[in-house]
């Protein structure tokens, strides 16, 4: 059973967070996960989904607010092994109801353009044009919660 949990910065499921986000998603890019980013994190919303089997953390992504309205999510990251098993929508929904509860009206992210899709299933729409960022292409991405 798949199960959605909160992290607290700094703690041993941080670090699990960390080096999962680094496997699956900073590695096959080219990018490192420089520690000064650690300091960046601690004022943001972790969460990560266990499989209770083996209490092993298999996703997670992070959230930042930008304002009292609009809350920011990043680094969707998904065990190779999980994924397209519904992992990714079930966390983004979970993530989308920590929001909604913390007074939250709008959820943004700038989603890889391979990934669009994933997003647009999660009712998420694309606004502006897209962007490079070290060689890899980005949209924004929006949804009213
Ligand atoms: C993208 C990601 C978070 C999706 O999580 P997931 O658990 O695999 O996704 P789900 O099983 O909930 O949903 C899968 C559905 O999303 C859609 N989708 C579109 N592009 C996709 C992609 N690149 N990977 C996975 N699903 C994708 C498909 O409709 C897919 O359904 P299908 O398998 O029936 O075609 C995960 O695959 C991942 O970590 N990928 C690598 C890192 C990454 O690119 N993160 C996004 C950062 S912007």
């Amino acid at each position: 059973m798949k199960k959605m949990i909160d992290i607290d910065f700094g703690s041993e499921r941080y670090d699990e967070l960390v080096e999962l986000r680094y496997k699956v998603l900073l590695e096959p890019l080219g990018l490192k996960f420089l520690d000064s980013y650690r300091d960046k994190e601690i004022g943001y919303v972790h969460i990560g989904c266990i499989e209770s089997l083996d209490d092993k953390l298999i996703g997670g992504l992070m959230m930042v607010p930008l304002n009292n309205n609009e809350i920011r999510m990043m680094q969707v990251a998904v065990d190779t092994k999980y994924q397209r098993e519904g992992v990714g929508h079930q966390m983004v929904a979970y993530a989308e109801e920590r929001a909604k509860a913390a007074g939250y009206s709008k959820l943004i992210m700038y989603a890889m353009l391979s990934v669009v899709h994933f997003y647009e299933t999660l009712g998420f729409t694309a606004e502006g044009d897209i962007f490079e960022e070290k060689g890899i292409t980005f949209v924004k991405m929006v949804k009213n919660i």
